[in-house]
């Protein structure tokens, strides 16, 4: 269905073609930054390095790291590679943490950043013509706007539902017939209880795709959303520091990880503590640098973001796994370590059990404890709910390794996402 008259011309590039085109853009951005970002001059000076001793993608890794804490530091327009009269667009991170942080675009690069969008879209099965609800939040929020000027690019009709008003997006679903809808995961499950209680068949609507991303998920939620809707559950992968929406993106006739749009951005993934090249195949930290980025190029930031390198397979580029979790999202208890997504793929497999789910820290004394909230589906017996601790219990204990105590809510009990989800409630503090 993907022939190859329907790709553009980056993604009709062989692996050699797509290096020379990597060196030649790794080399403009770095100059582009050591240029016009004193944070840059400064880095690079300080490891002896200047943009021209980057011969090949593999001496990337001589240059300096870029943090979250960097771009805070520098807030708000510190990053910027341009005068501000050519920022055409300001967008900001969540910033649940201290300083936000902020991010712009040139004409340019808004216009890349349509352009990747598309190319996701059209790799999640969106064609010309289709119409796209996009339910990420429009806003300061990159998610949004970020899906509108994709699905716009690439001919499509784009209904700018935003998030939020939950009632009104089914209602709009089944009026204005989408073939496509784009959204959290955890908000499209959300959308399904909605569908339930206006009495609407889920798997009756005109969509076709979801394309899903913004926060972790798991092979078992995509189980839990395609069989519900009846849909393609495909993953998008992006964070504004780097663009926003559009970085990666699974294709849907092969579903095995997410392609890395690498002529616009040059992937590494480096060990998280010693912050080492590991070679393609192994797990660590994803790092990215921009290639073709104006405004705010990011050279080597490191994103928190746990993932591997594959070879790739329905495209040239090469292929990172689902995002297994985020370092900020570790969590360690009584020394193993544990993410969210890890029980996700748990408790998706459990009977009677809905897919929501939250994970509770407390303190007892000087011990961590771990409570595994999750949510009966309506219907679920008492026998069902009883086993469903006791399976929970086990299958953390035996595939993580640390015992945790597990509680069955009843339905509807659970907080709902309107966006990204949090999973993690902590309540060590108190
Ligand atoms: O979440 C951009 C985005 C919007 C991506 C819509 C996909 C769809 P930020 O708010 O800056 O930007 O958050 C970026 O979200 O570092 C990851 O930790 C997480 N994240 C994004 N996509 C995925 C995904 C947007 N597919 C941070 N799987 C990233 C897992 C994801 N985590």
């Amino acid at each position: 269905m993907t022939g190859a008259g329907t790709l553009d011309a980056g993604e009709r590039l062989s692996r050699e073609e797509l290096t020379v085109l990597q060196q030649e853009r790794l080399r403009a951005t770095l100059r582009h930054a050591y240029d016009n970002v004193a944070f840059y001059r400064e880095a690079f000076d300080a490891a002896g390095l200047r943009p021209e001793d980057c011969r090949s993608t593999a001496d990337l890794a001589r240059f300096p790291f870029t943090t979250k804490g960097d771009l805070r530091a520098h807030y708000p327009f510190g990053m910027f590679a341009v005068p501000e009269d050519r920022v055409r667009r300001l967008h900001a991170s969540s910033g649940t943490t201290g300083e936000p942080t902020v991010v712009g675009y040139t004409e340019r690069d808004i216009d890349t950043w349509s352009d990747v969008v598309a190319r996701s879209l059209r790799a999640a099965g969106g064609r010309p013509g289709d119409k796209v609800h996009v339910a990420y939040g429009y806003g300061l929020f990159t998610g949004g706007l970020g899906a509108h000027y994709g699905a716009e690019r690439l001919g499509c009709t784009v209904i700018p539902a935003s998030g939020g008003m939950t009632a009104r997006q089914v209602r709009l679903i089944r009026d204005l017939r989408p073939d496509v809808i784009m959204v959290t995961p955890s908000y499209m499950l959300t959308l399904l209880d909605e569908f339930e209680r206006q009495g609407v068949d889920p798997r009756s609507t005109s969509l076709r795709v979801g394309v899903f991303g913004a926060e972790p998920w798991s092979d078992g939620m995509r189980r839990e959303i395609e069989e519900r809707f009846a849909v393609d559950a495909v993953d998008i992968y992006g964070l504004s520091e780097v663009i926003g929406p559009g970085v990666a993106q699974e294709c849907v006739e092969t579903k095995d990880g997410l392609h890395i749009w690498e002529d616009h951005f040059y992937p590494e993934v480096v060990d998280p503590v010693t912050g080492e090249v590991l070679p393609d195949g192994e797990h660590g930290e994803l790092v990215l640098t921009s290639l073709t980025k104006e405004a705010m190029p990011v050279i080597r930031y490191r994103t928190r973001d746990l993932t591997r390198l594959l070879p790739g397979t329905a495209r040239v580029f090469r292929r990172m796994e689902r995002i297994t979790g985020r370092s900020d999202d570790l969590i360690i208890l009584r020394g193993v370590n544990l993410f969210p997504g890890q029980i996700e793929e748990i408790v998706l497999r459990v009977p009677g059990v809905a897919p929501h789910f939250q994970l509770r820290l407390t303190r007892e004394g000087r011990m961590d404890r771990l409570t595994v909230r999750a949510e009966a589906r309506p219907g679920a017996t008492p026998e069902q709910r009883a086993a469903a601790v006791e399976t929970i219990a086990r299958r953390v204990k035996d595939d993580v390794g640390v015992s945790v105590a597990v509680e069955i809510v009843p339905p509807e009990t659970l907080e709902r996402s309107v966006g990204k989800i949090r999973r993690i409630v902590d309540e060590r503090g108190a």
